[in-house]
This record gives structure tokens, C-alpha cells and sequence, in this order.
């Protein structure tokens, strides 16, 4: 079985990577465009690590490219683990965002359709198609709002930004192809992912970010009121799911998922910078800033959909997953 994983030197693609690598699957291909914040420095390990895996710089927005590559390798499973990941940054350039977000996965379908190649295609979407979730009766504590609404697949779509458009379109687009071609597709709705090989930035992956800033003792910049709340998900709970989803293709085929931490794994930032004030024995500094363009006040998924058809579940917990990665930075910050 050829399984090609798009993006697999970013920091998801890298622990996927990873994952199926510990798990004795052969032939992994790598492609990416290396334009991503840590992809140079994972290809660099990969290189180092891994030197049976094969890799090849391409940006696959570029239908000609990939579709040559696609036709000759003919891949069984294609993992589209890359994209662009901020929506600030959809809002500063969104021809990049759509470039990358939607048409590439457009590009990966077209190939598979044209080619009649017997491919499946798991795509990374994210919770940000289902917008301002209406009737959350949020209550508002010290540290975070709370709600007793969980989000499932049946919510109403909902774009607000031009992330949530390349994203949501995309994944409309991997449920039509099904229906339409019968092409084995997953879409995957994340909600925040963090852990190992995130290194994170203002924009995106605010985990990493505050652990980052605070070990550096700088400022952080919370937008809104720091109350928001994220069902958060540990990357190697995503790693174990996609290799699931890949054994159960013809059961999930067509199928898109709410994925996050669940109910039981919710943090606010504020709860975020408690514990890191807990774990590093010092008070953190930070500035409370006009909230963000789409920003979510409260998202959590219900993980009912993916449980009852592959039985996965999270099983690192918030607290757990937070000390594993917050070790993984001291050692590799200190070495960056
Ligand atoms: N990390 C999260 O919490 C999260 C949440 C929701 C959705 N997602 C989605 O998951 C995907 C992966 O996220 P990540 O955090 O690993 O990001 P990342 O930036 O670390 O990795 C993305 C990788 O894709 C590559 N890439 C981007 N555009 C490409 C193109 N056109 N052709 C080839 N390679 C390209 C980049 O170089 C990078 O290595 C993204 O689509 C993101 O929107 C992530």
C-alpha cells in the first residue's frame, strides 16, 4: 500500500508521520511545499531520522505538478495534512489561503477522478465552517464561559472568514466527490490541536505560543477576554485516529467529523495561563485585546459521530497531554 501524506513535514504531517512510521507501514511518501513556520527544520529530522522515507518539495496547488506525480506513483491513500492555518492570516491574503486551503485539495480530487485511480482522501477541515454558534447560553465564570452545548456534524455551516470558506469548500467538495464519483474521502472538522513539533505563533497555535512566551518571559497578547473555551485535542490522539480512519475507510468513506478534545478536555486561556503560572512558579504577563474577527466564544464537539463509527475516542487527557508538551518544548527551546 502506497500512502502519500501532503504536508507531512508540518507539525501535524509530521506526527503523523511519525505515528504510522512506529507502526511498521512502509511506503510513506512525503510532499510539501516547505512553506509552512517548523517545515524546514522537520524535514531536516525526517532526513535525519527516517532515511527511507522519500520526499519531494512541491506545491501542490499547482494542478500540473501533482498530477503528474499522482498519476505516475499512484498512491492508494493520500493524507492531505497540509494548509494554511490562521485565519488572520485568510484575512491578510486570502487568494494564499484559498490557493491552499481549497484549490490543492480540489487539485487531489481532480487527480484521483481523472486518473480513475483507487485512492482514498482524509482532509484536515476545521471547526471554523460552523462560525458563531447561535444559543450557546454561555455563562460567564472568572476564568471562562461555559455552556452545555456541544457541536455535532448536524449543526448549520456558517462561514466567516476566507479560512472558513477555503475550508468549508473543500470539504462540501470531498462529500460530493463521494456521492458523485465514488471517491473514498474523510473530512475532519479539528477543533485547536497542540503538542510536540508545534512551535506556534500569534496567529495560530496559541498553546504553543504562551508556553513559548512565558518560558521567554515576554508579554502575551490575549484577543477577547481570554474566556474563550476550545475542546483541545493532543496530536498524537490525532495520529492514532487518522491511522483508524485509514483501516476503516470503506466505513467512514464520505463521511465528515467533528474531531477535538470533547467535553472532557475544554480549556479556556485564561485557564491556559493558570497553569502555566502553576507550572513554572510565576506570574505571567498579559494584555487583554480587541477580540478577533470569527473568533469563537465557547466550541466544543460532541465526538458522538466518530465514536460510534470507529469507536475513537481521546485518550490523553488535557492535564497530561499539557505536561508531555510542555517538556518537549523546555528540552527543544533550549536547543533551537
Ligand atoms: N493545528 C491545528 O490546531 C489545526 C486546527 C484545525 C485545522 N488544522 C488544519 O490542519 C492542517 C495542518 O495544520 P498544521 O498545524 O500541521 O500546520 P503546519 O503549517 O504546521 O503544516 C502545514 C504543512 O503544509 C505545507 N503546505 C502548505 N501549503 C502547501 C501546498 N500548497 N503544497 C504543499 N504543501 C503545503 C506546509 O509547508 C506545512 O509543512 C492545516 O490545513 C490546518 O488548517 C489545524
Amino acid at each position: 500500500m502506497k500512502i502519500l501524506l501532503i504536508g507531512g513535514c508540518g507539525f501535524i504531517g509530521f506526527n503523523v508521520l511519525e505515528h504510522l512510521i512506529s507502526k511498521k507501514i512502509k511506503n510513506l511518501f512525503v510532499i510539501d511545499n516547505l512553506s509552512g513556520q517548523s517545515s524546514k527544520k522537520n524535514l531536516i529530522q525526517i532526513k535525519k531520522k527516517y532515511k527511507k522515507i522519500r520526499f519531494k518539495k512541491l506545491d501542490i496547488s499547482n494542478f500540473n505538478q501533482i498530477n503528474m506525480f499522482v498519476r505516475k506513483y499512484k498512491p492508494n491513500f493520500i493524507l492531505a495534512l497540509h494548509g494554511q492555518v490562521a485565519v488572520t492570516k485568510s484575512i491578510q491574503n486570502p487568494r494564499q489561503d484559498f490557493n491552499n486551503n481549497f484549490l490543492s485539495v480540489f487539485n487531489l480530487l481532480e487527480t484521483i477522478r481523472i486518473n480513475n485511480l483507487k485512492c482514498s482522501l482524509i482532509n484536515l477541515s476545521s471547526n471554523k465552517v460552523y462560525g458563531k454558534i447561535n444559543n450557546l447560553k454561555l455563562k460567564e465564570t472568572k476564568l471562562k464561559y461555559q455552556s452545555k452545548i456541544l457541536v455535532n456534524e448536524n449543526s448549520n455551516i456558517n462561514f466567516e472568514s476566507p479560512y472558513a470558506c477555503s475550508k468549508g469548500a473543500a470539504d462540501q467538495y470531498l462529500i460530493d466527490y463521494f456521492k458523485l464519483f465514488g471517491i473514498k474521502t474523510v473530512s475532519l472538522r479539528l477543533s485547536c490541536v497542540y503538542g510536540e513539533n508545534q512551535w506556534g505563533t500569534e496567529d495560530q497555535g496559541w498553546i504553543a505560543w504562551f508556553i513559548k512566551r512565558s518560558l521567554n518571559n515576554k508579554k502575551i497578547r490575549i484577543f477577547g477576554s481570554g474566556k474563550q473555551v476550545r475542546d483541545v485535542l493532543n496530536v498524537k490522539d490525532l495520529s492514532k485516529l487518522i491511522l483508524t480512519l485509514m483501516k476503516k475507510i470503506n466505513l467512514v468513506k464520505g463521511n465528515a467529523f467533528n474531531i477535538g478534545g470533547g467535553k472532557s478536555n475544554t480549556l479556556s486561556l485564561l485557564e491556559l495561563i493558570k497553569k502555566i503560572e502553576k507550572k513554572i512558579d510565576k506570574k505571567i504577563k498579559y494584555t487583554l485585546n480587541k477580540e478577533r474577527f470569527g473568533d469563537q466564544k465557547y466550541f466544543v464537539n460532541d465526538l458522538s459521530k466518530i465514536k460510534k463509527f470507529t469507536g475513537w475516542k481521546p485518550k490523553i487527557s488535557v492535564n497530561k497531554g499539557l505536561s508531555m508538551y510542555f517538556d518537549w518544548i523546555i528540552k527543544n527551546q533550549l536547543k533551537k
